[in-house]
């Protein structure tokens, strides 16, 4: 059986290429809503709308986990899924707990960057005023960065641009750590790495969402076992989209080779 992954579009092959290399006997279905691409602009009972129908779609496959490899699906629809559906369900959030403990010691501040639904959503609101006892944790959306990463547009001067724009009115030297709580930002940790001051660490939740993944497969027997010699089935992935479009799905598999050569840079 399968682990199936979904995102509003490619934001969450960050996560699937952490899981190919931790869970390299594993299958994988990844299914992208290009029918209703970006969440992060759009209501709530829109996102859970979406979210309800996509996983109708994936659970066709024969899946035994569902990670729900977006932040802002998580926030919205979670709960209910959990509700709805028996197999493990492993949701993402931003990394807040991890960036606000790493920042303990030295006194900087945490920017989040996330869509503006995530950063609204209660759940949000509460995370942060559970691990952040001293208001060190400030934010911001990008939404245009789903756009420039929906068209796998890496045009370094267009970014670093708009970087510098939205970055503006931040002093970034009294941040220690800027949390990439969207999915589709890691494609840019490259850019950001050159962008911000070398003192300011960045953060993802693709390695803790995959920690988690294992543990959950592992603590109900469902990880897959090892692939006999010579019958390598590393990196197989199916992907699907809502509208079905070939193209796009092309276009997610030069998204995964894009990452993975990108993640070997820090490996
Ligand atoms: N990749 C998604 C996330 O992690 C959402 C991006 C969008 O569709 O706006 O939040």
């Amino acid at each position: 059986m399968k682990i199936g992954f979904f995102d509003s579009g490619l934001g969450g092959i960050t996560v699937l290429s952490e899981a190919l290399r931790r869970l390299p006997n594993e299958s994988f279905v990844y299914m992208a809503d290009t029918l209703h691409a970006p969440y992060g602009t759009k209501t709530p009972q829109e996102v859970c709308g979406y979210v309800k129908t996509l996983v109708q779609t994936i659970l066709k496959e024969e899946v035994k986990a569902l990670v729900i490899a977006c932040n802002t699906a998580t926030s919205i629809a979670v709960a209910e899924l959990r509700r709805e559906y028996s197999i493990p369900i492993i949701g993402m959030e931003p990394a807040v707990k991890p960036a606000v403990e790493m920042n303990r010691a030295n006194g900087k501040r945490v920017l989040v960057l996330a869509t503006s639904l995530t950063l609204k959503q209660s759940g949000y609101a509460a995370l942060v005023s559970r691990v952040d006892d001293h208001g060190s944790v400030d934010s911001l959306p990008l939404p245009e960065l789903v756009q420039y990463c929906e068209q796998l547009n890496f045009d370094r001067t267009e970014l670093f641009e708009y970087f510098n724009r939205k970055l503006s009115s931040f002093d970034l030297d009294i941040y220690g750590t800027v949390v990439l709580g969207c999915t589709h930002y890691p494609f840019y940790k490259e850019i950001l790495k050159e962008l911000l001051p070398s003192h300011i660490q960045l953060i993802d939740g693709s390695q803790g969402t995959v920690r988690r993944l294992k543990q959950v497969l592992s603590e109900r027997n469902l990880l897959a076992s090892p692939v006999k010699a010579g019958q390598s089935q590393e990196g197989h992935v199916t992907f699907l989209c809502s509208s079905q479009d070939e193209a796009y799905v092309h276009k997610m598999e030069r998204a995964l080779e894009i990452y993975t050569e990108h993640e070997k840079i820090y490996l």
